[in-house]
């Protein structure tokens, strides 16, 4: 499974690509609003940062101002997706997107139902909402389940991508259902490092080897 940042913050984008485990990045309408800058000008900065897909999202109501913020958003750079929402006027825009050449990545789904719909016009990425899900008190990974499976069942070339995951267990179950991608807040990312024994072994082979080359030179004191 493919590791996405969901994120607009630079630093943490370049962060996770000195770990070098970054695979892209999703971003939407309230990620951006928190960088203060003007969103073109944050996408052409995200990607050239992240030579993978780069999802940005469009605003507009209507099937054609959709359109036409998707053209101009797939001009920042030859690595933007561009993000259509789950709605009779983003499925027409994303078909439409489709048929230009511009691959999409279906949002805000929330059923099996919607997601047949975003393979249906040949989108790239399809974006169920885990832990949205899972905040309404059903099931997110059981939602990624089916999505997977009719996918497979129907042979999609639409990539799942697991959205909206807010710990690593959800990261880990979603590997496990099959999801081509996982995304993630930055904090989720740093955690999937995170094991206490690894860090009391780390301290005890720091710790022995210490003592190790102390003992050598005292040896060599003698
Ligand atoms: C995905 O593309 C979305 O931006 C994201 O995963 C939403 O996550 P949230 O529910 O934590 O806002």
């Amino acid at each position: 499974m493919k590791l996405f940042l969901d994120t607009a913050h630079i630093s943490d984008l370049e962060t996770a690509m000195g770990w070098g485990i970054l695979d892209g990045v999703t971003t939407n309408p309230s990620l951006a609003a928190k960088e203060g800058m003007e969103f073109p000008d944050l996408v052409k900065a995200i990607t050239d940062l992240v030579p993978g897909p780069v999802s940005a999202e469009v605003v507009a109501e209507d099937r054609e101002e959709m359109v036409a913020q998707g053209k101009d958003l797939s001009e920042i750079a030859s690595n933007v997706v561009v993000k259509v929402p789950m709605s009779k006027e983003g499925v027409a825009a994303g078909a439409r997107l489709v048929d230009l050449g511009i691959p999409i990545n279906v949002t805000l789904v929330f059923s099996p139902a919607q997601a047949l719909l975003a393979a249906r016009i040949g989108a790239t990425f399809v974006s169920p909402f885990l832990g949205r899900v899972d905040d309404v008190g059903n099931d997110g990974l059981g939602l990624l389940r089916e999505i997977v499976e009719i996918y497979a069942v129907q042979g999609y070339e639409t990539e799942v991508l697991a959205a909206s995951l807010r710990h690593p267990q959800h990261v880990v179950e979603a590997a496990k259902i099959g999801a081509d991608i996982g995304t993630m807040p930055f904090a989720v990312m740093e955690k999937l490092f995170n094991h206490p024994l690894t860090d009391i072994g780390n301290e005890r082979f720091t710790a022995d080897w210490e003592a190790y080359q102390q003992a050598l030179r005292d040896q060599k004191n003698q």
